[in-house]
């Protein structure tokens, strides 16, 4: 079974949970990455079931046009019940870090607004501690250089991601060697660097369902007091 296989069944397992919970005004969040773009392709297949999504990324919007699927923006839309994204890495309290695509900041925005986040990944995300994958802070290009040494000065080692601006218009720093076992502190700390947008610590605002893929099937597991 390829890492592909695992991703598709994760996708799919997405769609077989939220296809009885969705009505004719349904929204749905749609992340960004491989994983997400299984997804989007399954939610083709229903998309008379619900009213449109909600994109966290260019691409996404494209992708989700692509198949005919109404497109809506966050500002617009009333409520959004499900957000349906990968991670990068996720932990036992199914705190993540994303951004590996670069679109942590519109992920985060809409996972915040979702009543339920739904993660869907393959099990080499799983982690017992965050920070085996450098973790992505969006900056404001003016900053890039002050937000670098404020890392430093917390601990990590900052790289600047060659090449890459985000859809709003910004850069990437991956933060290297970053002690992560406290993420929600951590998250916090970076919220406050001023010149930062966005980090791609999914802390304070966990998935609410992991689903899970492995070589034994796809595993469901809630966050633990939900
Ligand atoms: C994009 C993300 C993705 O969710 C994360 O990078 C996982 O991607 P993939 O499903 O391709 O492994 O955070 O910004």
């Amino acid at each position: 079974m390829t890492q592909d296989d695992l991703k598709k069944a994760v996708a799919k397992a997405a769609l077989d949970y939220i296809t009885p919970r969705l009505n004719d005004d349904s929204v749905i969040g749609v992340g960004t990455g491989s994983t997400a773009n299984f997804f989007i392709d399954l939610l083709a297949d229903i998309k008379t079931s619900f009213d449109g999504a909600v994109a966290s990324s260019d691409a996404t919007a494209q992708r989700l046009k692509s198949h005919g699927i109404p497109v809506y923006e966050l500002t617009n839309v009333h409520e959004l019940e499900f957000y349906i994204d990968g991670a990068d890495e996720i932990n036992e309290r199914l705190e993540m870090i994303k951004g590996g695509g670069a679109a942590l900041t519109r992920e985060k925005i809409v996972a915040e607004v979702a009543k339920t986040f739904i993660c869907i990944a393959d099990e080499s995300k799983q982690v017992g501690i965050l920070g085996q994958f450098p973790l992505p802070v969006e900056v404001i290009p003016m900053a890039r250089s002050h937000v670098g040494r404020e890392i430093v000065r917390l601990g990590g080692d900052p790289q600047y991601r060659e090449g890459v601006t985000t859809d709003n218009g910004n850069i990437i720093i991956d933060i290297h060697n970053m002690d992560l076992s406290r993420p929600i502190k951590v998250e916090e700390r970076l919220n406050h660097v001023v010149g930062t947008v966005t980090n791609g610590l999914f802390a304070r605002r966990p998935a609410d369902l992991l689903l899970l893929g492995t070589k034994e099937g796809v595993r469901s597991i809630p966050r633990k007091g939900v």
